[in-house]
């Protein structure tokens, strides 16, 4: 039984942005309609796990450290999880487990961590059961990884492997899951293959209202079956276009689907406006920027007031500029953070 006791095992895992939404969900996390994100290059947490002997009756045996320093309120969201996973992997009540983890990105941008963050500990849990059971092939236990991650947070199904990555069954997509991400099957187009990031940290404050609380607001949504379709069909538009390459296209798709999650939860009971005026300034300084200059470029923007800047790396150094002398200053204390996002 303590086969376990004394290993060590260490993963990375990205955070990712959403393209088309994931926002609804029903039973066990999964999702009312299919989503698709690009997987960011920097923005990472790297979850480190060490098995002692168990010491206590209490169903989890476990302590969290953040960046070095115990975190007894990190526990409650942990032992949820591990409660959720554990008919999968059950060896997780028969140890005790020290978990250390880190972000790349700092703590309270308003970056959600919960992606990178449960990504990372689903691989570590996997790593930990494939080094005593060898019995399944490979993409047996990605697959498991996502599905773990899923249990935790949905979007983290989508950080676990792959760089354009789909999760929830859709017509447009062979193998696609409300279980797991997969990989996008399709070729992407090279306009797509080296995207940037640029995340304007407008408000790095707490989330006014959890993800968690936003998806059980469309339960009683009066307009929540519309909205799934609608983001069932934007996925079926964006599949042509991340092969034909056309960025107006792209830009409007992706932007109607960041515009209409906002408003979700404008027309919620009750309401909220999770945009911040700055969040305002900056959307309309990118729609004068690109119809003024032409620059592919466009937004999106998560369940908050930061703003995520999306355009191709050739056009990196004007868009830089831009964020430099415009739109920075719509940034809490001018602050920014430029990440990528490759696909191969
Ligand atoms: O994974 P959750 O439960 O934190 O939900 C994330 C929802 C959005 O970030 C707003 C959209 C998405 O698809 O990532």
């Amino acid at each position: 039984k303590h086969h376990f006791v004394g290993k060590k095992v260490i993963s990375t895992a990205p955070s990712n942005i959403a393209l088309v939404k994931y926002w609804g969900k029903y039973d066990q996390q999964l999702p009312t309609n299919a989503s698709i994100s690009f997987t960011l290059n920097t923005c990472k947490t790297t979850t480190e796990i060490h098995v002692e002997e168990k010491n206590t009756t209490e169903d989890f045996n476990f302590q969290v450290y953040f960046e070095g320093k115990l975190k007894p309120d990190f526990k409650p969201k942990i032992e949820s999880f591990l409660k959720k996973i554990e008919v999968y992997s059950p060896f997780l009540k028969d140890y005790k487990f020290s978990i250390h983890t880190k972000n790349t990105f700092p703590h309270s941008s308003g970056i959600a961590s919960s992606a990178s963050g449960l990504a990372a500990l689903a691989k570590c849990i996997v790593d930990l059961e494939q080094s005593a059971n060898q019995s399944q092939s490979a993409d047996y236990y990605k697959l498991k990884t996502s599905f773990l991650a899923r249990l935790g947070s949905g979007s983290a199904c989508r950080s676990t492997h792959g760089n354009l990555v789909v999760w929830g069954q859709h017509s447009s997509i062979p193998e696609s899951s409300n279980l797991y991400g997969i990989e996008f099957p399709f070729e992407v187009h090279e306009k797509f293959k080296n995207f940037c990031d640029s995340i304007l940290l407008v408000d790095k404050g707490q989330k006014q209202v959890s993800s968690s609380v936003g998806h059980q607001l469309m339960y009683q949504h009066p307009f929540a079956e519309q909205r799934f379709k609608q983001a069932n069909e934007n996925l079926t538009q964006l599949t042509s276009v991340l092969q034909n390459g056309n960025y107006k296209d792209f830009f409007s798709l992706v932007e109607t689907e960041a515009l209409s999650l906002h408003a979700m939860m404008m027309t919620s009971k009750p309401y909220f406006i999770l945009m911040r005026p700055n969040t305002l300034q900056i959307i309309e300084a990118i729609w004068d920027f690109r119809n003024s200059t032409q620059t592919p470029l466009g937004f999106t923007l998560d369940a908050g007031a930061n703003v995520h800047l999306l355009y191709p790396k050739s056009v990196e150094s004007e868009v830089k500029s831009f964020i430099k002398n415009s739109l920075a200053s719509y940034c809490q204390n001018k602050e920014y953070i430029h990440d990528q996002v490759t696909i191969d």
